[in-house]
């Protein structure tokens, strides 16, 4: 582990994060529902359908039964507050800098996002049931954003970066969720499909929607009992 390179990092996208609050222009959004529906949480349902939850060939997991019960133990790097991604609109990128309360906690997390970014680029989709999901594979899977993840100790730092604003949409509509409903509630079970198909429905995806649609349609599963 770099610890000065993560250091660096952390330093940079906290100054980045006081600046854009500064200039207010940050566009973080954790209102949750807008465009989602809200189902019943189950146990054993939420990381089995898609085949998310298990391990891969390099034994790395997705950890999220670990992370929905521990998902209190995450804040917002230097506060006591729920993790919310930074968003800039202008750049199309969303920066994360969380602190965990362990360093286990923290390589949960840590893993936990090396096993979807493995399985987004190996086109796989998580979550099939869900179009936010299969929108966010198509984009990682096509190129049309990246995501870099640092830890350092119990401090970890996610950048997600974005060539289109279409794709810059789907991403941030996927943080709404991750801060809004994961971290905050531990609530796995909310469908972002609506929320999908209205940044679909936009002008910025005009290009692409063609070939979403037919991406979706070709993988998308129906949820599992
Ligand atoms: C419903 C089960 C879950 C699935 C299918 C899932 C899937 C994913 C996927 C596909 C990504 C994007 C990876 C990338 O862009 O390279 C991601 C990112 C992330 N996940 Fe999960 N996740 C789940 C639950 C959780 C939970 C319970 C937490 C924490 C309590 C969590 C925290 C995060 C964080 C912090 C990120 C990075 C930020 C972001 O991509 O917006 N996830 N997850």
């Amino acid at each position: 582990m770099k610890k000065e390179r993560v250091a660096v990092l952390l330093g940079t996208s906290l100054l980045v994060t006081v600046m854009m609050i500064g200039c207010g222009s940050s566009t973080s959004d954790t209102k949750k529902g807008q465009g989602s529906t809200v189902v019943q949480e189950t146990e054993g349902n939420h990381d089995t359908q898609s085949n998310d939850g298990g391990t891969d060939e390099s034994g790395s997991a997705s950890n999220i039964p670990y992370l929905r019960q521990n998902h209190a133990n995450y804040k917002e790097h230097g506060s006591n507050t729920t993790p919310v991604g930074v968003k800039d609109a202008s750049a199309k990128s969303i920066y994360w800098t969380i602190s965990a309360n362990t360093q286990e906690d923290a390589i949960k997390l840590q893993e936990h996002l090396k096993f979807m970014e493995e399985r987004l680029q190996n086109n796989q989709n998580p979550r099939a049931w869900d179009k936010l999901f299969l929108m966010e594979a198509y984009m990682k899977y096509n190129g049309y954003y990246t995501t870099s993840v640092e830890r350092s100790g119990t401090d970890i730092v996610v950048s997600k970066n974005a060539t289109t604003v279409c794709a810059y949409e789907i991403i941030s509509a996927h943080a709404d969720a991750v801060s809004g409903d994961f971290f905050a509630r531990g609530a796995i079970m909310v469908d972002y499909s609506a929320k999908a198909e209205n940044i679909l429905d936009s002008s910025a995806c005009s290009d692409i929607r063609t070939s979403a649609l037919n991406y979706i349609a070709q993988r998308q599963k129906h949820r599992g009992k």
